[in-house]
């Protein structure tokens, strides 16, 4: 539905508290002696605000209609110490389980993740899904060789030369660590904003990912390899130039479970 074509409608129970002007990131909404109206919906980024905030229930948006938002159960909240061990034991999983994670899981793992925020309310990240052995050794044998390639030229990747002999001498999946799916995040090439979409949806999936018994792995090396245009790589995810892979993550029943929150660097902060 286009923005000039839409409907605004306004329920008698509106209390005219002024909520749904207040929250509007576009501010467009416009309070008068009978309660909102939205003269102009042209830049109104169907963040759904305006139809979430309404403490009755009375404002009904079609660009972002009330029909299709749950209303939020206050019982499921979390404490901050419930929040705060569960944010700290998300760990980068390297150790997977032999057993694959069913299409249902994968896809209810993104169903999630692509509620992240996104600039603009952009959204505009895609994602495909590679669950089968046989392409998940193509893309790592990809981004070896692209890692040995690199390496020779560039000083910070020759770091990863241990890598590469582990993989080379063992036949260890040093790329993917054996995870059974990969997801990976893809956008247009010509929407800079869209990486930075992708990384909140796909530190979503990372956070969610446990609730279904899963663990991940950002797949860095793999995403070095790929944005750098490798068309081998683009041919087997069936994308074309226009777009880009903007991160990847690897998926996958965890073999082992950490029992202590690890430490990191003491917090840099400067209140001004
Ligand atoms: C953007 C990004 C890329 C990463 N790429 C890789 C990777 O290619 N391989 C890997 O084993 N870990 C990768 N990691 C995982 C980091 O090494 C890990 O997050 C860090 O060591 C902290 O550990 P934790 O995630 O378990 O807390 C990546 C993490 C991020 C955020």
């Amino acid at each position: 539905m286009s923005a000039s074509e839409y409907t605004f409608n306004v329920a008698s129970s509106c209390t005219k508290c002024s909520a749904c002007s207040h929250v509007c990131p576009s501010g467009i909404i416009v309070m008068t002696a009978d309660g909102p109206t939205l003269p102009n919906a042209k830049i109104c980024i169907r963040c759904g605000h305006c139809v979430a905030v309404c403490p009755v229930g009375a404002l009904d948006l079609s660009l972002t209609p009330l029909a299709n938002q749950k209303p939020i159960d206050a019982t499921l909240g979390i404490d901050s110490e419930r929040a705060e061990q569960f944010l700290r034991s998300r760990r980068s999983i390297r150790s997977y389980r032999k057993k694959e994670v069913a299409a249902a899981d994968l896809t209810r793992l993104l169903e999630v993740a692509h509620y992240a925020p996104s600039g603009g309310n952009t959204q505009s990240v895609s994602y495909v899904v590679i669950n089968k052995r046989e392409i998940l050794g193509k893309l790592s044998a990809l981004t070896l060789d692209w890692i040995t390639e690199m390496s020779k030229v560039n000083a910070s990747m020759r770091s990863y030369s241990n890598l590469i002999s582990i993989s080379r001498e063992t036949g260890t999946d040093v790329i993917f660590r054996g995870a059974p799916a990969l997801v990976v995040a893809v956008g247009s090439r010509k929407m800079p904003i869209v990486r930075d979409n992708a990384r909140f949806s796909l530190a979503y999936a990372e956070l969610f990912a446990p609730t279904l018994g899963l663990g991940t792995c950002w797949a860095g090396f793999f995403e070095m390899c790929s944005s750098a245009y490798n068309k081998e790589v683009y041919d087997l995810l069936g994308l074309s130039e226009e777009q880009m892979v903007v991160g990847a993550l690897m998926v996958g029943y965890p073999k082992y479970h950490f029992k202590r929150l690890a430490d990191r660097n003491a917090l840099d902060l400067r209140f001004l």
